[in-house]
């Protein structure tokens, strides 16, 4: 991931102007670092069947990156999580104020598709990775999740909404990680494949993150934990002890399908997988 952040530094959001911090809180997020699962999983695919497109799938990679801390700088806002803390920092809107915080993810989340906009592919594929960020992310995606979790707080859904929230604004995004990495080495079938167990990985990963929210401190996550009391989050509805059994069952068919892969694409993403696969466990 090295060249990733590589990439991240040479094509940072940038602005001129009057503005006193804009252009500094527009970077903040993005060089705080944070995992990188979702370019991870992304030029994951690429490397398994295309190395030689791995710097031009950069693009894609970071603009998944891009929409995705949008997502989280919204998410910490006092209207949505009311969160001091990300990614080890203090969040922008406690560094300066909401409103940098509000038009920094707006302008993090356009730039995303900027960025893709300039990646070096035909625009066929071009036009299907835009469609695959947008929808995943977008107001059928992400955003729709967002909404859901905001407005049931301390409204409890029954476990098939709990699930359809998770799917929503966690899970799409990360199938669409996989699935835009198919999509650029032109394997058209396996993305649906992909795609179909992202979600699944997706889910795993939230419901990874609301035990995570109740086992860490702050400092070990980076960000404010036990914070999700009002929350329909899988620990609040089924307890922890419940929590880990459903984990530990996505986990196992997750890792049943990651054998079945091919071996190119075994070789490439198992170690990334299973690490993320066992992150509760740890
Ligand atoms: C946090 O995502 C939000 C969720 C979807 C749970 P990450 O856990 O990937 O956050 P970073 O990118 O590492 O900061
Ligand atoms: C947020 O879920 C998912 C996003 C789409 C940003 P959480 O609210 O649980 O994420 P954290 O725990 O603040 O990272
Ligand atoms: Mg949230
Ligand atoms: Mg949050
Ligand atoms: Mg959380």
């Amino acid at each position: 991931m090295q060249n990733f952040e590589q990439f991240l530094l040479d094509n940072l959001p940038k602005s001129k102007s009057i503005h006193p911090h804009y252009e500094e809180a527009l970077q903040e997020m993005l060089l705080a670092g944070g995992k990188r699962f979702r370019p991870a999983l992304l030029l994951g695919v690429v490397s398994a069947y295309n190395p030689l497109m791995l710097e031009s799938a950069m693009y894609a990679a970071y603009a998944v990156e891009l929409l995705h801390t949008y997502s989280l700088i919204h998410d910490d806002l006092p209207a949505m999580d009311n969160s001091p803390l990300r990614r080890g920092k203090p969040t922008l809107h406690t560094v300066y104020d909401e409103v940098t915080a509000i038009l920094v993810g707006d302008a993090l989340n356009t730039y995303s598709f900027e960025v893709l906009s300039n990646a070096p592919f035909s625009d066929y594929t071009k036009v299907k990775l835009i469609q695959e960020l947008s929808h995943n992310g977008g107001l059928n995606g992400m955003v729709l999740g967002q909404a859901i979790d905001c407005y049931f707080e301390n409204r409890p859904l029954d476990i098939e909404n709990v699930e359809f929230l998770h799917k929503h604004k966690t899970a799409k995004l990360i199938a669409a990680s996989l699935k835009m990495g198919a999509i650029i080495v032109g394997q058209e079938e396996l993305a649906d494949r992909l795609y179909d167990f992202g979600i699944d990985l997706g889910i795993l990963f939230q419901i990874q993150d609301d035990i995570l929210d109740v086992t860490q401190s702050s400092e070990e996550a980076g960000k404010l934990t036990n914070n999700d009391e009002d929350k329909n989050s899988f620990v609040t509805l089924l307890g922890l002890k419940e929590s880990i059994v459903e984990a530990d069952i996505l986990a196992d068919k997750l890792t049943k399908e990651l054998n079945n892969f091919d071996e190119k694409l075994k070789k490439s993403l198992s170690e990334l997988l299973t690490t993320y696969i066992n992150r509760h466990r740890g």
